[in-house]
This record gives structure tokens, sequence and C-alpha cells, in this order.
């Protein structure tokens, strides 16, 4: 190993080691994300691939296939799968969270509009569906599509238990089980079942890209209170103007003296923000320790993800992954 791949982070030893598998899948998206009619689609789906994204759910994919020895062409096929799929969540959710950025560029809510977004979001979820069927395999079919609607599921069940200061850490979970592991799951997954694995390895890649996700999600959400727009791409403190209870909140909620409830009372369940609170808040979560409790639980998680990796045969692919889970968490260090 030179060096260079010893010091490289492991998201780009991955796509160092899957350089190929992603040139065919960054130009089956190129090519599927077309559109002969509508010149509005190519226009907003150009705008949001060109920005990049890591493409982390497709390398996942490639990965599981490549590691349980697939050789055939569909992994291509369900790598760009699973990324149409993200980005159509992308589009929806930029219009839900009013999100003003992505990927270090204007979201396509506002360079165009709402009705923009949803309805090439709706287009890209159908090319998602277009792609999986041409591997011809129903489980894969059943996998992709369970996760498409564990998806929304998760969004939605956001939604009504955003404001609402009872939300706990279960109903948290479950949220981000729903909308960010489900996609990570099924990607590793799929990546097995076409390889033709037995039961005990997809488990294995299920538990990885669950436990997975379930720390990207948790970070992600700490990068919302501590993150740096120029390293994330987003804007810091959206979730606190949207009102949503993520981890570090429930756990500074349950924390709250009254004083400190009244002041969550009006910003998160009445909306009522001013200038400085974001900065208040910030101060509570700090002054109960729940970053440091929640970057803790990130951490366990990314255990879990490890502790999954190592049911599968020994790799370098493998050792790859189990690296990710490293990095993942790694974002807020
Ligand atoms: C963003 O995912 C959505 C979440 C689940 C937090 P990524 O951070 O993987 O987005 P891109 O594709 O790299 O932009
Ligand atoms: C991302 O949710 C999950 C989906 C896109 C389904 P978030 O709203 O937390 O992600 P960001 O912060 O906008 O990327
Ligand atoms: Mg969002
Ligand atoms: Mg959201």
């Amino acid at each position: 190993m030179s060096l260079d791949d010893a010091v490289a982070k492991p998201h780009e030893r991955l796509a160092k080691a899957l350089a190929g598998d992603l040139d065919a899948v960054n130009a089956l998206i190129r090519t599927r994300m077309a559109s002969r009619h509508a010149p509005r689609i190519p226009e907003v789906t150009a705008h949001l691939v060109e920005a990049g994204g890591k493409r982390l759910r497709p390398m996942l994919t490639l990965a599981a296939a490549r590691m349980c020895g697939y050789d055939g062409p569909y992994h291509v096929h369900l790598a760009a799968t699973v990324e149409f799929i993200h980005t159509a969540t992308l589009l929806h959710d930029d219009v839900v969270d009013e999100s003003g950025q992505r990927r270090g560029r204007p979201t396509a809510n506002l360079l165009w509009d709402n009705k923009s977004s949803v309805l090439v979001g709706d287009y890209l979820f159908a090319r998602s569906f277009q792609l999986m069927t041409e591997t011809g395999n129903m489980r894969v079919l059943s996998i992709l599509s369970d996760a498409a609607a564990t998806i929304a599921e998760g969004e939605v069940l956001q939604l009504t238990a955003a404001q609402d200061l009872r939300t706990t850490e279960a109903v948290y979970l479950q949220v981000v089980r729903g909308k960010t592991a489900a996609l990570f799951s099924a990607a590793t997954q799929v990546g097995g079942v076409i390889a033709g694995m037995d039961e005990d390895t997809i488990a294995a890649l299920h538990a990885y890209g669950d436990a997975l996700g379930i720390a990207f999600q948790i970070v992600d959400d700490l990068l919302d209170y501590q993150g740096d727009t120029k390293a994330t791409g987003k804007n810091v403190g959206d979730d606190f103007r949207e009102r949503k209870l993520t981890l570090p909140v429930i756990k500074a909620v349950a924390l709250a003296d009254a004083t400190e409830r009244a002041f969550w009372a009006r910003v998160i369940e009445k909306g009522d923000q001013r200038d400085g609170d974001l900065e208040h808040a910030i101060d509570l979560l700090n002054g109960h320790g729940t970053l440091a409790t929640t970057r803790q639980e990130a951490l366990d998680w990314a255990a879990t993800a490890r502790a999954a990796m190592q049911r599968l045969p020994a790799s370098d692919l493998r050792d790859m992954l189990t690296g990710l889970s490293d990095y993942v968490v790694a974002r807020i260090n």
C-alpha cells in the first residue's frame, strides 16, 4: 500500500478501489437523469448531480457486491438506483425543510421553485424504479421499494414529531432509521443479494448499513448545531429554525429546569424565535453536555456497524467499510 493509500480517508480509499464501477454509475446517472420532453428536468438534476455529493450510498452497494464476489453488470444499476432515490429525497427534503443550501450550492427550491423540486424529485423516483427493474431480480425490487416507502414514513413521522417537546429518543430513533438508515441498509443488502449470498451474510450487511446510517444521521444532526457551513455545504441552525427535536435537543429538554423549559417551549413549540436564540440553545446543549452524549451515541452505533462487518469474510473492501464507520463519526472531531 502506498503512503497515499495509507493516509487517505476511508471514503476516498473506497472511491479509489471502486473507481471503475463508480465511473460507470456516474455515466448511468447522467444518461438516466435526462428527459427528452421537459428541459426543466435536466436543468434541476444537473444542478444537484454536478455539485457532487459524497456518493456514499452507491459506494456501499458497489463495495457490498464486490466483496461478495459479484462480477455481473447489475451492481451498477443498483448503485445508480440508490443514488437516484437519495437525490429524489434531497429535492423533496429541501422543500419540506425550506433549506437554502445543499452541496455548497443554493437549493433547487431556491433557484427554481418548490413545484420544480417536488416534480423533478418524483421523476427521479420513477427513474429509480425503471433502473431497478432492469436487474430482473424480485428480491432487490422488494428491498428497494420497501426502503423508498420507509424513507417517506420517516420524513412524515418527523413532520408530526417536530414542534413537540414530548418527542422521545425512541421516536427520534424511529425517524432516523426511516429517513436515513433504511437507504443505507438497503444499499448494502442489495449488493449481497445480487451476488447471491446466503441469509447470514445478507443479515450482516443489513445490520452494518442500519447502524452506519443511524450513526451518520446522528452526526448530521450534531453538525446542524456545531458544523462549519464550508465543510458541510449546508446551513447551520436549519433544524432549530424548523423546530426539529433532534437528539441533542431531546436530551437537553429532558434535563431542563423551569426557565430552560420555558425557553424550549417558546422557540420550539410556539416557534417564537428571536436574535440570539440559536446561540442560547447551543449554550444549553453545551451546559447539559448533550452534544457530547449525542456524539457518544454516534460512536456506539459506529461500533455496532464495525462489529457487523466482522461477520463477513476478511477482505480489503471489508476493511474499508469498517474504516468508513470511523470516518462517518470523525466528521465531528
Ligand atoms: C444528506 O446525505 C442527507 C442525510 C441523510 C443527512 P449526504 O451527506 O450523504 O449527502 P451528499 O449526497 O453527500 O450530498
Ligand atoms: C435527511 O434529512 C434525510 C432525507 C433526505 C430523507 P435531513 O433533513 O436531516 O438532512 P439534511 O440536513 O437536510 O441533509
Ligand atoms: Mg433537510
Ligand atoms: Mg429533513
